[in-house]
């Protein structure tokens, strides 16, 4: 299959191009787009045969259940047995935008989108390319992370290109995704709201309207957990080692990565380095570095997190050392893609 990468405007989409897109999809195709999070493979959420497609383009193990995403809150109805109060709360408040909610699923849904749990998983994605995306086809897309299972998640067009080239037909390019990392999944359909993966919207933020929101412990290291579906370790991983460093003093932290950096440089092993500008200035000369961002400004790490993965696996390092973010705000996010591209291991200074 040839796929065709269509560059769009990020801010005024043209409508010729969506228009060719949303024919795709509602012909059953997949479309990757952008949205604030990172790229999504689109599927019409409404048919099943193209959801089961996902998986197969992909390659992801078929029990891994996938989000809904709409433009207009007057979908949700459509798609929800239920919408609680706390639900509309914060769909008033962070929609559109990194906030995915589980919810109760109606019946005329396809079962395989939750993958035959009784739940769905919404969410409206701010960009403006899958908002006209969303409007012109007039149906909810279920979209995945529009990469290969387990690697890292794609911010650009380029990425999904190196993962799903010749599996599906089109790539609307809008640039790099703004957030960079994955949405926050909010469980409203249990009695405690519970947070399954962090996201783009942090927990402090989502207490500020609803105070009694927690977070599952799967996230923090429980490999398996089945309330948490598709959460499982390995994941958002490169190619290379990830040497990920924990500890409460910054200074032994950077202290611990520099001679980690230089041991494996002794070994005549390649080093890449995820570092803030700060960390950086210590780091042994011939280390392949990407900056994050001046270490307070956890967003930029946010935006440069899985496209410095990507770079530096392209460099073809062995091995990536990167420290804790600390667990506040957008780092809870960051702190947990990074265990799971360590595959769960930690290096404790
Ligand atoms: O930011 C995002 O959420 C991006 C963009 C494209 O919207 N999408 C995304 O999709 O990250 P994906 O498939 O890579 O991750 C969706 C997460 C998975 O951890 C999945 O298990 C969880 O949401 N999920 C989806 N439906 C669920 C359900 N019914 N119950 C529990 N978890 C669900
Ligand atoms: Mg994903």
């Amino acid at each position: 299959m040839k796929t065709r990468l269509i560059s769009v405007d990020p801010l005024f989409p043209q409508s010729e191009i969506i228009q060719t897109a949303a024919v795709s999809l509602l012909r059953g195709e997949l479309v990757a787009f952008p949205t604030e999070t990172v790229y999504g493979l689109g599927a019409n959420a409404l048919d099943a045969a193209a959801l089961r497609s996902i998986f197969a383009a992909k390659e992801r193990p078929t029990n891994d259940p996938i989000i809904a995403h709409i433009s207009k809150a007057s979908q949700l109805k459509d798609l929800a047995m239920q919408v609680p109060p706390a639900a509309k709360l914060l769909c008033d408040a962070f929609w559109p935008g990194p906030l995915t909610l589980i919810l109760k699923r109606a019946p005329q849904v396809p079962a395989i989108i939750a993958e035959g749990r009784d739940t769905i998983a919404v969410r409206m994605p701010a960009n403006p390319i899958a908002r006209a995306l969303l409007h012109a086809t007039g149906v909810p897309i279920g979209a995945p992370s529009a990469n290969t299972f387990t690697r890292p998640s794609a911010t650009t067009a380029e990425h999904v290109y190196q993962d799903l080239a010749g599996r599906i037909p089109l790539i609307l390019d809008g640039g790099p995704s703004t957030i960079g990392v994955e949405s926050t999944v909010l469980d409203l359909s249990g009695t405690q709201k519970t947070i399954l993966r962090p996201g783009g919207i942090t927990l402090e933020t989502l207490r500020a309207v609803c105070p009694d929101v927690v977070e599952a412990p799967s996230y923090l290291g429980r490999a398996d957990s089945s309330d948490s579906p598709g959460q499982m370790l390995k994941h958002y991983s490169p190619k290379a080692e990830i040497l990920l460093f924990r500890g409460e003093s910054i200074k032994e932290l950077r202290a611990g990565m520099y001679r980690v950096a230089q041991g494996r440089i002794a070994r005549g092993e390649r080093v890449g380095a995820l570092v803030s500008n700060e960390d950086a200035l210590g780091l042994p000369s011939g280390v392949e570095k990407r900056l994050l961002g001046a270490a307070s400004d956890l967003s930029a790490a946010a935006q440069t997190l899985f496209a410095g993965m990507r770079a530096l696996d392209s460099r073809g390092v062995d091995c990536i050392v990167v420290r804790d973010p600390g667990r506040v705000g957008l780092g809870a996010a960051l702190w947990d893609r990074l265990l799971r591209a360590a595959e769960g291991s930690v290096i404790d200074v």
